[in-house]
Parts: structure tokens; C-alpha cells; sequence
């Protein structure tokens, strides 16, 4: 398949990336359609948008009003048949789970027309551990977008072990036209591109602060002082939300096998408690108003 002829996007779970995926796409006039399995996924996560922003001090990178009008265009479907069977590309947004994803990619393959590329949002797992879920392997590919609604438009591209040149030009020319930069990787690796330099700072900071060595909160002002960022790794894991980070680093452990790639048992019991970062109002920090983002932190 052509880019020009991607007309139709499908995003399967519009939990707080699928949202943005979604509100990404359609600012660039492709028709986007979302199915969640909760209903309000959409709504629910779309609400969050304002506290990411404010937390990162960053908007989207298209005009905000133009973003705003974007949500309104995004058609939500309540029943999966109704969102695939016009799609010509279907990018899946679920939960961190090898065994979801494959389910999921299953039904994408039954119910999207046979033309249809089918892209997994996953944040470590390769294509080709779900690709054999699907009789259209040549099709399928990892397409990992960061945080959109902060401006961060870039994507890393990563095929399976079938996944044809033309899937893989027709998914780098996609993103470009809906003004995100593809990040290939051109051999398959957990992790991908730069959310594996991610995952090796978060794996040593959350050690730190889970051994006692020092405070979450110096290791913030450090990062934000050092880089001169708005955040520091702490504070950028309550944007992502804690569960979605122990899930994610609980996949690289499962991938290892090694103990050190074991997320702390501190970071587990704050998602048993409820403490999400920033869509529960507390994580590392509390929500709206964070520690970090106080002009007094950094003195
Ligand atoms: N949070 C991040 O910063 C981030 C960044 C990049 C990639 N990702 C990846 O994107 C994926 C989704 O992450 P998220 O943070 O949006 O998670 P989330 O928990 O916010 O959203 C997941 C959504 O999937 C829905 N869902 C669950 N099962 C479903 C099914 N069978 N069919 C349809 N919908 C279903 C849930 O109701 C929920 O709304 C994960 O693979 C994650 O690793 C997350």
C-alpha cells in the first residue's frame, strides 16, 4: 500500500497514547476512528491532555486551537467490527501485555480489510513476537510514538521478520505526513530507538530512589538543571503513569530473565495503592500542582 492511499486510520484502545495518536492523525485530515473496550476511554484520557501539558509546559505541535478542533473530529465506535472494516491502517493501543496484543491483533486481521497494515503502539515488544497472530505478517509493524500532545512528534519504526520494504516505506512516509519524524531502527531490538535509552535511565534512577542512595527529587533538579528541562525523569514517569512504566519494565525483566532488570517492589506498591502519576493526582508528585514545577525547586 501507497501513504496515498492510507485514507482510513483505526486506533485500537484510546487510552492516554491512543487518544493522542488519534487527535495527531486527524489534525492532518485523515479520517480516524477510535474503539475502546471501556466506554469514555476517549473523553476520559482526552481530559488528562490539559495536566500533561501544563505538567511538561509544552502543547501539542500543531496550533493548539487546531488540536482542540482535532478532538472533536475523532469518531469513537463502540463496537471493534464497526471501527475496522474500513480501515487502511490500524495502530493498536492497548495494555503492555504480549498475550492482549496478540488477541487483539488477531481480531484487527479478521475484521480489517486484507489491504489494511496493522501497527502496534507497544512499548518494548517487537512485531514479530505478535506478527503469527495475523495471516498478513508482510503487513504488520511497530509504530512507538511518544507524546504528541507535548509537542514530542517523533516515532520509532521497526519492522517484523516479514514485514516487507513497502510496509515500511508506506508507515515512514505515513508519519511524515501527519508531521511526526520516523526514528528507523533497522535491526530488531527490545526497546527500539530512544525509549531504550529511556528504559536504561529509568532502570538506574528508580534503583536509587528505591535503595535509599537519594531523593527522587534531586535526581529531578539534577536532570532539569543539567539538560534545562521542565522535568526530570520522576516527573516524567507520573506523565507516562506508573502502572504503564512498571508494566513496562516488568516486560524487559520477562525478556532478560535477569534480577537487575526487576522493577523495585517500591514502584509496585504505589500502583497497588493507587498512585498513578499524573492521572491519579499522585505519583513521585502531586497533581495539579507538582513540586518540580515550582520556580523554588531548582534553588
Ligand atoms: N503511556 C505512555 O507514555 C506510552 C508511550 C508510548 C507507548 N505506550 C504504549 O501504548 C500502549 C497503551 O498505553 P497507554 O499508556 O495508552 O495505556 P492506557 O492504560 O492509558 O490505555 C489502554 C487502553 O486500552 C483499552 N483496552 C484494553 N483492552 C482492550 C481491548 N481488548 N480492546 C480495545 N481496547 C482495550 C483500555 O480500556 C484503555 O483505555 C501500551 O502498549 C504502552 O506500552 C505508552
Amino acid at each position: 500500500m501507497a501513504t496515498s492511499d492510507i485514507k482510513n486510520v483505526t486506533i485500537i484502545g484510546a487510552g492516554i497514547l491512543g487518544a493522542q495518536i488519534a487527535v495527531q492523525t486527524v489534525c492532518f485530515d485523515f479520517r480516524v476512528t477510535v474503539y475502546d473496550s471501556a466506554e469514555g476511554a476517549f473523553e476520559r484520557s482526552v481530559g488528562q491532555f490539559e495536566a500533561i501539558m501544563s505538567t511538561r509546559k509544552k502543547g501539542p505541535a500543531v496550533p493548539i486551537e487546531k488540536w482542540n478542533d482535532g478532538i472533536l473530529k475523532v469518531n469513537t465506535v463502540s463496537h471493534m467490527a464497526q471501527a475496522l472494516q474500513d480501515a487502511d491502517l490500524v495502530i493498536e493501543a492497548v495494555p503492555e501485555n504480549l498475550e492482549l496484543k496478540r488477541k487483539v491483533f488477531k481480531q484487527m486481521d479478521e475484521l480489517a480489510p486484507p489491504r489494511a497494515i496493522l501497527a502496534t503502539n507497544s512499548s518494548t515488544i517487537p512485531v514479530s513476537r505478535i506478527e503469527d497472530a495475523t495471516n498478513r505478517p508482510e503487513k504488520c509493524l511497530n509504530l512507538h510514538f511518544y507524546t504528541p500532545v507535548t509537542g514530542l512528534n517523533m516515532v520509532d519504526i521497526m519492522g517484523g521478520s516479514k514485514t516487507t520494504p513497502e510496509t515500511m516505506t508506506a508507515g515512514k512516509q505515513w508519519l511524515s505526513a501527519i508531521g511526526c519524524v520516523p526514528l528507523t531502527v533497522k535491526k530488531e531490538i527490545y526497546g527500539f530507538c530512544f525509549n531504550r535509552v529511556w528504559r536504561s535511565v529509568k532502570r538506574q534512577v528508580l534503583y536509587m530512589w528505591a535503595d535509599g542512595f537519594v531523593d527522587h527529587k534531586d535526581i529531578d533538579r539534577a536532570w532539569m538543571l543539567a539538560y534545562g528541562l521542565p522535568v526530570g525523569p520522576f516527573g516524567q514517569m507520573d506523565i507516562n503513569g506508573l502502572d504503564i512504566t512498571y508494566q513496562v519494565e516488568m516486560s524487559y525483566y520477562h525478556e532478560s530473565g535477569e534480577e537487575r532488570d526487576r522493577p523495585p517492589k517500591a514502584l509496585k506498591e504505589m500502583v497497588d495503592r493507587g498512585d498513578l502519576g499524573v492521572k491519579s493526582g499522585k505519583g513521585f508528585y502531586s497533581y495539579p500542582d507538582p513540586a518540580f514545577a515550582d520556580p523554588d525547586f531548582l534553588k
